[in-house]
């Protein structure tokens, strides 16, 4: 599904350049659940945003499932990421003046999809992460790990190919974490490509698959065979 060739990133900084990735080569399957560790500042969230669709501005090939990647002008890019690929991130980025209802269904409502149908699928959805009934309810009076639930239901309301979480546990305590790492479980076991980033070595061994980046370059990238870890 994801393929990336000889992949490098540099930022421009004043005269030079500031390289940031350097020759990743990276396939991930329909189904896999790869989670990238690394420390701060080797360039996990630059990888995942240019696999999210974030980001177009690199070099090297991407091909996803049959189209690549880096021939698409920026309107087809935009619209691959909104097809293909649903976000989790850190701070939730949940919309605090609307309920949890209206924050799941904004991807559907963006597609065009009929009210009615929003609603069903959004409680759906809802009852899938464990916040059953949680519809009218606001953002700002739910725990960080419901809150984080919430950003994951809007992720998958829309059945994206693949989902990307960026420090997805990274507000939260440890054992919110491992509720959070256990829903991702889930999710993967019922069929969802998962790519998960983490400075969490705990949290990455829930993966089925480590991949390693240190200073902008795949350091390995090994099946997780130890189940419980
Ligand atoms: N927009 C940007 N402009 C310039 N440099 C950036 C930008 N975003 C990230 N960087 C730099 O790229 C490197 C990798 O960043 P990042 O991918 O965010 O790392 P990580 O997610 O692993 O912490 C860091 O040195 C960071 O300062
Ligand atoms: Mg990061």
């Amino acid at each position: 599904m994801i393929n990336l060739t000889s992949v490098n990133k540099s930022y421009r900084q004043g005269n030079g350049d500031y390289q940031v990735l350097y020759d990743i080569n990276l396939k991930v399957k329909s189904g896999e659940f790869v989670a990238v560790m690394g420390p701060s500042g080797s360039g996990k969230s630059t990888l995942i945003d240019i696999i999210g669709f974030l980001d177009q501005d690199f070099e090297g090939s991407y091909i996803f499932n049959e189209t690549v990647v880096s021939d698409l002008n920026r309107r087809d890019h935009a619209k691959l990421r909104n097809r293909s690929v649903g976000f989790v991130f850190q701070n939730f980025k949940l919309i605090n003046n609307q309920n949890v209802g209206e924050n799941v269904g904004l991807p559907l409502l963006y597609a065009g999809v009929k009210r009615h149908d929003i609603h069903v699928r959004v409680n759906k959805v809802l009852d899938q992460v464990g916040l059953t009934d949680s519809y009218y309810k606001m953002p700002k009076n739910l725990s960080g790990g419901q809150q984080q639930r919430v950003a994951i239901a809007r992720a998958i309301v829309a059945k994206p190919s693949f989902l990307v979480a960026d420090e997805p546990t990274g507000a939260l305590d440890s054992a919110t974490s491992k509720e959070i790492i256990k829903l991702f479980k889930d999710l993967n076991q019922n069929g969802t490509t998962i790519i998960l980033v983490t400075h969490d070595e705990k949290v990455a061994s829930q993966a089925r698959r480590l991949v390693k980046i240190l200073d902008g370059r795949i350091q390995s990238d090994e099946e997780i065979t130890n189940e419980d870890l």
